[in-house]
């Protein structure tokens, strides 16, 4: 018993009912600030931290380097990759809401890159985009990024130079900012990078492009499954005891559809940006690319049986499920120790106010597919023309606009909005329910989603695109100019 114990009891040892109701209001608070698991249940899978630098305690200063180091992502098979400070994934930044985070970025791979926090409201200038927001950083080159954390939630980073080329090469990290204040009742929790990677039969990286334009069509995917930039790691659960998972998709097009078997159903309590308005039971939870889901999972089996979570196929359009496989992530060890009995968990609740779209202004986008005739090469489009064409959406300072999101295309999208939040209206005229503040929402293939954004004070260029990495390369991209004259940068865009 700790000391704290020790002295409350003292004090309150004047009043045997009050001694009582001491005790049974920390045998409760022990329920969800005690871990229920073995040490090291997650030795195997946990994410290394960054090293901080700056001792205030509410300043996170780092050093983060790109380079290329050779990984292992299963024992005996080493890859040469892209990494940040020589791992797959970058290390796990986590600080409290609020935080100052100072990034000493240093680029020593062999092409420019940057880094963009994916989900993070921060200044334009810090939004990693070249040609918007900073330059590329070359080779030997070095940036600083310098801002505070004004939301919690679990959010990532990647670069934004060949995105797809350098996100599938392994450049990713996960970024969590926990806000003090919640208590969802859950002890040992977890985050949990979902990705591939392209291994060539000679055991290098396989070419970005391959399958050419067809390839960039569909979306490529990775033949090596990784969660924490291993294939299959090992967790340790306990029978009835709940665990949370942070769950970020990374993969530079694959879909994940999670499932733990039999009798075991997901609650969802949060999503990309922090918690829902109330937390929901999902089976089958489906992430799409740059997507995250904050998830307790409970599981039932016997002391000493295994389980496994997988992924299943989920249908984003053609080729997506024929003659494929249903993958491992998770090889999960039942603790050999009585199954866990605790009270039911609470419901999860969370205040968001639905956005008043009356006034709004209505924009229209269509997500678009062509065909050359002559060359048979296929070019996405937003109102059927690529970002190098197109003119950009217009918004001013304050202005609440609703986007009415129609997927004319055989493949879905996760279409992914720079430095806002937005909330979702509906799918096909279905109103969505929990609100959720969202970054990145899958606009399933031949569907129309509509979503509210209100864009505030922070001016500047910020893209939106499909986070089918190739998708936004092969044309699904676009800008908006807020609080900016017309005309202002509205070339850039064009290369
Ligand atoms: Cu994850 Cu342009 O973003
Ligand atoms: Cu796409």
């Amino acid at each position: 018993m700790d000391s704290n114990f020790v002295s409350l009891v003292g004090r309150v040892m004047a009043s045997a009912a009050s001694v009582v109701i001491t005790v049974a209001w920390l045998t409760l608070a022990a329920l969800a600030n005690e871990s229920l698991v073995p040490a090291d249940w997650d030795a195997d899978i946990r994410l290394t931290e960054v090293v901080d630098l700056n001792p205030d305690p509410r300043i996170l200063e780092i050093d983060m380097e790109a380079r290329v180091a050779l990984v292992e992502i299963e024992p005996g098979l080493e890859v040469e990759a892209w990494t940040y400070n020589g791992q797959i994934p970058g290390p796990l930044i986590r600080l409290n809401v609020g935080d100052r985070l100072i990034v000493h970025f240093t680029n020593n791979l062999p092409r420019a890159s940057t880094i963009h926090w994916h989900g993070l409201r921060v200044p334009i200038e810090m939004d990693g985009v070249p040609g918007y927001s900073q330059p590329e950083v070359q080779p030997g080159g070095s940036f600083t990024y310098d801002f505070t954390v004004p939301d919690a939630g679990i959010f990532w980073y990647h670069p934004h130079v060949m995105s797809a080329a350098q996100v599938g090469f392994g450049l990713y990290g996960a970024f969590l900012v926990d806000d003090p204040a919640e208590n969802v009742g859950v002890h040992d929790d977890l985050v949990l990078v979902l990705s591939d990677i392209d291994i060539a039969d000679d055991g290098t990286l396989a070419s970005p492009d391959t399958g050419g334009s067809v390839g960039m069509a569909f979306g490529r995917e990775g033949n090596h499954v990784l969660v924490n930039g291993q294939r299959r790691p090992r967790l340790v659960m306990r029978s009835g005891a709940p665990q949370r998972w942070r769950v970020i998709n990374a993969a530079k097009s694959r879909y994940f559809m999670l499932d733990l078997g039999e009798g075991h159903v997901f609650t969802k309590i949060g999503g990309d940006g922090g918690l829902l308005e109330y937390s929901v039971e999902d089976e089958f939870p489906v992430l799409g690319a740059g997507e995250r889901a904050d998830l307790i999972i409970t599981p039932r089996a016997e002391p000493g049986a295994q389980l496994v979570l997988q992924s299943l196929l989920h249908d984003r359009g053609y080729g997506s499920t024929e003659l494929r496989d249903i993958e491992d992530l998770i090889l999960i060890e039942v603790a050999d120790l009585p199954p866990h009995e605790g009270a039911p968990l609470p419901v999860v609740r969370r205040a968001i106010t639905p956005y008043d779209t009356r006034e709004a202004t209505q924009i229209k986008l269509d997500l678009t597919l062509k065909q050359d005739p002559n060359d048979m090469s296929f070019e996405y489009g937003i109102n059927g023309v690529p970002f190098w064409q197109a003119e950009p959406v217009l918004a001013q300072l304050g202005e609440m606009q609703v986007w009415t999101v129609e997927n004319t295309t055989p493949w879905s999208h996760p279409l992914h909005l720079h430095g806002f939040f937005f909330q979702v209206l509906d799918e096909n005229g279905e109103p969505t329910r929990p609100l959720e503040w969202k970054d990145t929402v899958d606009i399933p293939f031949e569907q129309t989603v509509r979503l509210a954004v209100h864009f505030d004070e922070r001016p500047g260029t910020w893209i939106f695109h499909c986070h089918i990495l190739d998708h936004a390369e092969g044309g699904l991209l676009n800008a908006v100019h807020l609080g900016l004259p017309e005309g202002v940068f509205s070339n850039m865009l064009k290369h």
